[in-house]
């Protein structure tokens, strides 16, 4: 099959899927209740001149943003030459101060991108039976569709962040998009559950100083993964690219080199899994219980890092995790003494080799996976409302 049939035809549908899961979610939230939210289009990158985001933009200052040209593309095209000062993850393996890794020797940081969707109550039931916590990196867009989904993400233990509203490369965007694709997320998952996230993920790990400036502005601590050893890649299971059994594969070998090798396993690791299809659920299914076999403790991203205040402040009140208030440090996360101790223990690098840079083709495969999952989200979201 030709390259472009491949690229185009998922496309195509996915417009008419974004189509029918906005006029969806605008019609249920415009109708009979006079506290209806509407939200931006799903899947599209919301306006910045609704008067939410224009509310938005005056809290913040943009000045002084680094003077960095927007990219292009999905993937963004890697310039020939780029400027050690751009500091570019996918394209120079440099990820400044974001997370890309766990402070403490053998702790798996484990993490979900791209909910909720469809199958993510079954992750939930793998989660609950092997007894561990994870960060789930949300879509603004799917929040709306799956607000329930969330809740109960939350209130079994696992920690809340955000994975923009419409999971573009926010290289390619201007400041005032990328305010306008976190706060929207922002409140979608303060609407669903009431909590304000402060971790992100920028979506294909697509970052760079431009980015950063703008997402730290905000507030956002911006978390990556360690390396394409533990980018499981099964994003590209339902692509037709891998199997469950190639993924899995992957992994423990990557997870035998960390055991084996004392400089590397000095420091945890942060994996990369989707909540997306059947089969990225029968992964994290077998790959949970070997990790918990082979000596490795597995945490959500705040509890990996000692950080006792997962979420923003919301009116001076910092929720923890389960509903427990906190205001002075102590919260229901169970870091114990360690829980002090805060940012000072994030994992930090200014220059992570290459290999730990987002590769291309994770990008491109990853690109074209959402195109599905959002085909497959429309017709749910039309069956919700005939009902
Ligand atoms: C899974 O993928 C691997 C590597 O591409 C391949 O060798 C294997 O035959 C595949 N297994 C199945 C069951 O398709
Ligand atoms: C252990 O990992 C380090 C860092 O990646 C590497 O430089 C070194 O060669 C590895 N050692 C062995 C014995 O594989
Ligand atoms: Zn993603």
């Amino acid at each position: 099959m030709s390259f472009a049939r491949v690229i185009l035809r998922p496309r195509f549908i996915s417009i008419i899927a974004y189509t029918i899961g906005a006029i969806c979610v605008q019609a249920a939230s415009s109708g009979s209740s006079p506290s209806a939210i509407t939200y931006p289009r799903i899947g599209a990158i919301p306006s910045i001149n609704s008067p939410e985001v224009q509310a938005w933009l005056k809290e913040i200052d943009l000045s002084g943003s680094p003077l960095i040209g927007l990219n292009h593309g999905v993937p963004p095209d890697c310039p020939a030459k780029i400027d050690s000062s751009v500091c570019y993850w996918t394209c120079q393996g440099c990820a400044e101060d974001d997370v890309v890794a766990c402070p403490n020797p053998n702790v798996w940081g484990l993490t979900f991108d791209d909910g909720p969707t469809e199958v993510t109550t079954s992750l939930l039931k793998v989660l609950h039976k092997e007894n561990v916590k994870a960060t789930f990196f949300l879509i603004g867009g799917n929040v709306v569709q799956f607000p329930e989904v969330v809740k109960a993400e939350l209130e079994q233990g696992h920690h809340l962040a955000s994975h923009t509203w419409s999971h573009h490369t926010l290289t390619t965007l201007t400041n005032e998009q990328i305010v306008a694709e976190m706060k929207w997320t922002e409140k979608a998952i303060e609407d669903a559950t009431g909590y304000r996230v402060k971790y992100m993920r920028p979506p294909y790990g697509d970052v760079d100083n431009h980015v950063r400036f703008v997402l730290k502005k905000l507030g956002y601590i911006i978390v990556d993964w360690t390396g394409d050893a533990f980018d499981t890649d099964d994003w590209k299971i339902p692509m037709k690219q891998a199997n469950v059994s190639s993924v899995t594969t992957h992994f423990k070998k990557s997870a035998a080199t960390y055991n084996a090798n004392k400089s590397l396993s000095k420091k945890g690791f942060i994996s990369l899994e989707h909540d997306l299809s059947v089969e990225t659920v029968r992964v994290a299914k077998e790959l949970i219980p070997y990790g918990t076999s082979h000596g490795l403790i597995i945490q959500s991203i705040p509890n990996c890092l000692h950080d006792a205040t997962p979420y923003a402040a919301m009116n001076g009140v910092v929720k923890g995790v389960n509903g427990s208030h906190s205001t002075t440090g102590s919260s229901g996360m169970n870091t114990g003494a360690q829980s002090q101790k805060g940012k000072n223990d994030m994992v930090t690098s200014t220059s992570v080799s290459t290999s730990a840079g987002a590769s291309r083709q994770h990008f491109l495969g990853h690109a074209l996976m959402l195109s599905p999952t959002i085909l497959a989200l429309g017709p749910i979201v039309v069956a919700i409302l005939a009902l």
